[in-house]
């Protein structure tokens, strides 16, 4: 049997009522910030991941989907959205349109990861971008539509934290005090940090190897070596956090996977998914359009990740409604009223009624079984004797009653009595 990929996942007709739900609580939330959608490509141009996400990033240096395609080209398959976002707006010459710009994506990305659980090499984000304002009031706004997103999910268990990884000039002065601190123990760390030392030290703060951890706990934190306009902007991100009454914690040590960012950065995290607890990430990346050939246009965004969300909203127990259900099962008798049945149902169908009848060729009695399994709310059953009188007894499967309508009038009975 050919099985499904490794860190891929099927969504089954059973549980793709919980993908509906969260994807139209994000729709909602972006409607509700005026957010528009947008849709890149599955696969880029590998340079605009190396040079967007950054050639120091596990992302990058690991995790990439990358191939040459028949023209020769090297091809990658995206593993995020902002790079993709961050293209489209260049192109597309959006820093003319009005701004700021404010973008939402649903999209499946790529990362080869070891999979466990909420991990997975094909996993799916909901992202929104805004592009064009440099300030705190939309990071503020961007953290509020996160939080906001995982209100309408009905998730609880999750903490908001924020730090300020600064601007390139405060980086400069840090990276060296990183690079003072992390010489001396160089020896007693793994090579993947030995090579961050010379091109980025910033990201080994982030390295997961346990005794890298036990050394990085100790490095300077960026918190202190903000200059003053980073600083002021990180005050102003708080306070106007406090306004809105958003809960958050300061966590220095974040300082996200991918090397686009600048100043603000975020994540939600939840103690109720095992590792890979956070489910939303995000922060302010000033640099990445002017880095991709833009103009110099400050941005920021977060992504969430749909399959760490269903994961953490079945875990603490967060009800999905439940999926929709056929308003109607009509049942068929003989032949000619198993035809009546087909097409009474279609009728309905096209007038917008989710209708269901027989296609098993199932005796009446099976035919009324499979109707309760499938959940249908009324149940009609047409024979010889509704076929002359044209009238049918519609019974109602929640309660048990029954009423003697016309046969033609089902459609508006049913619109008169929606849930
Ligand atoms: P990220 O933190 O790499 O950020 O990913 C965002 C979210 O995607 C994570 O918090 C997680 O929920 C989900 N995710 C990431 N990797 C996996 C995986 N292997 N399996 C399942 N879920 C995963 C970004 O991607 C940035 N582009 C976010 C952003 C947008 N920053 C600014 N704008």
């Amino acid at each position: 049997m050919i099985t499904i990929p490794k860190g891929t996942k099927d969504v089954l007709p059973s549980e793709s009522h919980k993908w509906r739900f969260v994807e139209d609580a994000a729709r909602r939330t972006a409607e509700e910030f005026a957010i528009k959608e947008i849709r890149t490509p599955v696969f880029e141009h590998t340079e605009l991941f190396a040079r967007g996400v950054g050639e120091t990033t596990d992302v990058v240096t690991k995790e990439m989907y990358t191939f040459e395609d028949k023209g020769g080209r090297s091809i990658t398959l995206k593993p995020e959205g902002t790079a993709g976002a961050a293209r489209l707006f260049i192109e597309n010459g959006l820093s003319s349109s009005p701004l700021p710009l404010k973008a939402f994506y649903l999209t499946p990305c790529y990362r080869y990861e070891r999979p466990q659980a909420g991990r997975l090499r094909e996993f799916h984000q909901f992202g929104i971008e805004v592009f064009g304002s440099a300030e705190a009031e939309t990071d503020a706004e961007v953290i509020f539509a996160a939080s906001s997103f995982l209100d309408k999910l009905g998730i609880k268990d999750v903490e908001l934290e924020i730090n300020s990884i600064g601007c390139k000039s405060c980086r400069a002065e840090y990276n060296k005090a990183l690079k003072d601190y992390f010489r001396p123990h160089l020896s007693k760390m793994c090579p993947t940090c030995n090579e961050r030392f010379e091109k980025n030290p910033l990201r080994m703060i982030d390295c997961k190897e346990e005794g890298c951890k036990a050394i990085t706990a100790g490095a300077p934190k960026i918190l202190d070596y903000l200059c003053p306009d980073c600083k002021a902007h990180f005050e102003k991100v708080k306070s106007l956090l406090d306004v809105l009454n958003v809960k958050y914690s300061v966590n220095p040590d974040i300082v996200r996977g991918l090397d686009y960012y600048t100043r603000t950065v975020f994540e939600f995290v939840s103690t109720s998914i095992g590792a890979q607890g956070t489910v939303c990430g995000g922060g302010r990346y000033d640099g990445l359009i002017e880095e991709l050939g833009g103009g110099s246009v400050p941005a920021i965004g977060f992504a969430a990740g749909l399959e760490r969300l269903i994961l953490l909203m079945e875990n603490t127990g967060v009800d999905f409604p439940p999926p929709k259900a056929p308003e109607i099962y009509i049942a068929g008798m003989d032949e000619r009223s198993r035809t009546e049945a087909f097409k009474l149902a279609c009728t309905l169908r096209a007038s917008g009624i989710c209708a269901e009848c027989d296609k098993m060729n199932r005796s009446v009695k099976s035919q009324l079984k499979f109707a309760d399994k499938i959940g249908a709310r009324f149940v009609v059953v047409i024979g010889e004797n509704e076929l002359a009188s044209g009238e049918c007894d519609l019974k109602n499967m929640a309660d048990g009653t029954s009423v003697r309508i016309k046969t033609g009038n089902i459609l508006s009975y049913l619109r008169d009595n929606k849930l």
